[in-house]
């Protein structure tokens, strides 16, 4: 059964797959980087990527905020029972939240720990943090939660998703679908 819907405007789009396909890579990357004993070379690269790939998913976040504020998404569906446009709502409040969060922790616990942000150092964007052990390890402990608790929201997230597009076959997928 196909049930028409509004569908998410083509920016709405855009912005979700591709901050989708970023962060499906920074979070296994992230996951990786920090193991003990790899190769130090594969270590740096993949500092590297996370760290700036991050600060570009910051400025992507900020922009998608700004954009769902202006442009209200389509209502949810109405077919969909009132329990689960609730816990549809709340994950894509949370994912919101930490798309944010972690993007600024990452930066927090890099530049507190006066470490380089390579893409920002190489336009001149001073640091803008101080550099304090304290403030890195806070933030290297909200890094960490923040990254399970968004590891497991994204899985979430992803299994309600193919849930309508596979098996219930509603509709769903295709309000947000690339056309
Ligand atoms: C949505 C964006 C981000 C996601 C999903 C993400 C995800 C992760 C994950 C899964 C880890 C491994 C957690 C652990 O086991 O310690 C990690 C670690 C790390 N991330 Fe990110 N990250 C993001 C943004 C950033 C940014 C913007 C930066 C810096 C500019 C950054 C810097 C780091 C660093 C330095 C670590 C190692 C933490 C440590 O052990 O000190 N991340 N990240």
């Amino acid at each position: 059964m196909t049930i028409p819907s509004q569908t998410y405007k083509p920016l709405a789009r855009w912005l979700h797959w591709s901050m989708a396909l970023l962060v499906l890579a920074m979070i296994p990357v992230g996951f990786l980087m920090v193991r003990e004993g790899l190769p130090r070379g594969l270590q740096n690269n993949l500092f590297i990527s996370h760290k700036n790939l991050g600060v570009l998913l910051l400025v992507m976040i900020v922009i998608r905020i700004i954009y769902r504020l202006r442009t209200p998404p389509p209502p949810k569906p109405a077919h969909l029972p009132a329990w689960q446009r609730q816990v549809a709502t709340l994950t894509h409040v949370l994912l919101y939240a930490l798309l944010f969060v972690m993007p600024v922790a990452g930066y927090v616990r890099v530049r507190a720990g006066g470490f380089p942000i390579e893409a920002l150092d190489a336009i001149g964007l001073p640091t803008l943090v101080p550099k304090s052990d304290v403030l890195a390890g806070i933030a290297k402990s909200v890094h960490f939660y923040g990254a399970w608790a968004i590891a497991i929201i994204v899985a979430l997230h992803i299994a309600a998703a193919v849930q309508h597009a596979v098996i219930k076959r509603d509709g769903v997928m295709s309000r947000m679908w690339p056309r």
